[in-house]
C-alpha cells in the first residue's frame, strides 16, 4: 500500500492490482466493451471531503424485505428459492462490517425487470429482482431470493450468459464502489460465457462462483449458496474496474 495526497489535501491510500486477475476494459470476445472502454488515459481527478466522507449509510435505511427479494410483493416469486450468504473480508481475512451490498438479477425465467429488457420471458408480478442489505459486526450478509435464469443476449450466435446475480459494494465513500458479478456451481454455460472468461486467471474465476452448501439449505424451503466477498490481496474477489491492467 501506498499514499498519495490529493490536490485537496487529503491523504488517499491506493493499493497494487493484481495482475491477470481483473478483465480487461477492452476484451475482443465481449463485443461492447471495444465501443465503452476509453480511448485516452485516465485523469485522476483530485478527491475532497464530499467524495471520501459520503455517503452516509445506517442499518436504519435498510428494511428486512429489502434482503428478502421472495417477500417484495403480494404475492411468492415463481422458481428455486436460495438463501445466499457470506462475508466480506479484507486482505488479511479480517470482516468488514458497515458495508453495503446491493444486488440485481434476473427472474427464475431469465428476465430482467427492465425498460430495455428485450428478452420474450414472461415477468414475474411478484419479483423485482433488486435486493440490498448492510454487513453486520462479522462481516456477514445474507439474501432470500430465487435461482436466477439464464438469458440470451446479442454478442454473437447463439449467446446465453449462465446463471449469475450482480453485486455492487459501497464502503465508507461514493468512491469506494465495487462492482461485481457472482456465479453458481456447475454451470455449463460457464466455460463459452465471454465474460465470465474475460477474467484470465482461472482461479480468479472460480473466486466469482458461491459453494452450495447442504447445511445452509433449510429442509422443505430453500437451497444454501455461500460466496464470500475479498477486497483486495491474493485471494481477492475480481471486480468490474475502472482501470485497465492489460
Ligand atoms: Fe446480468
Amino acid at each position: 500500500m501506498t499514499a498519495e495526497v490529493s490536490r485537496g489535501g487529503l491523504v488517499l491510500p491506493s493499493y497494487e492490482r493484481p495482475r491477470g486477475a481483473h478483465p480487461p476494459l477492452d476484451f475482443s470476445g465481449y463485443r461492447s466493451t471495444a465501443l465503452r472502454h476509453p480511448q485516452q488515459p485516465l485523469v485522476l481527478l483530485p478527491q475532497r471531503l464530499t467524495e471520501v466522507t459520503g455517503p452516509l449509510l445506517g442499518n436504519d435505511l435498510i428494511t428486512p424485505s429489502d434482503s428478502d427479494l421472495t417477500t417484495q410483493h403480494a404475492g411468492e416469486p415463481q422458481g428455486q428459492r436460495i438463501i445466499l450468504t457470506g462475508r466480506v473480508l479484507d486482505s488479511g481475512g479480517r470482516p468488514v462490517p458497515d458495508t453495503l451490498i446491493e444486488i440485481w438479477q434476473t427472474n427464475a425465467a431469465g428476465r430482467y425487470r427492465h425498460a430495455r429488457e428485450h428478452h420474450p420471458a414472461p415477468l414475474d408480478p411478484n419479483f423485482t429482482g433488486i435486493g440490498r442489505a448492510m454487513t453486520d459486526a462479522g462481516g456477514n450478509y445474507r439474501f432470500v431470493t430465487i435461482q436466477p435464469g439464464a438469458y440470451p443476449w446479442g454478442n454473437h450466435h447463439n449467446a446465453w450468459r449462465p446463471a449469475h446475480i450482480h453485486f455492487s459494494l459501497f464502503g465508507r465513500a461514493f468512491t469506494q464502489r465495487l462492482v461485481t458479478q457472482m456465479y453458481f456451481p456447475g454451470d455449463p454455460l460457464q466455460p463459452i460465457d465471454p465474460i465470465f472468461n474475460s477474467v484470465p486467471d482461472p482461479k480468479a474465476r472460480e473466486r466469482m462462483v458461491a459453494q452450495f452448501d447442504i447445511d445452509l439449505t433449510q429442509p422443505e424451503w430453500a437451497l444454501g449458496y455461500r460466496w464470500d466477498i475479498v477486497l483486495r490481496g491474493p485471494g481477492a474477489t475480481v471486480f468490474e474496474s475502472e482501470v485497465d491492467d492489460q
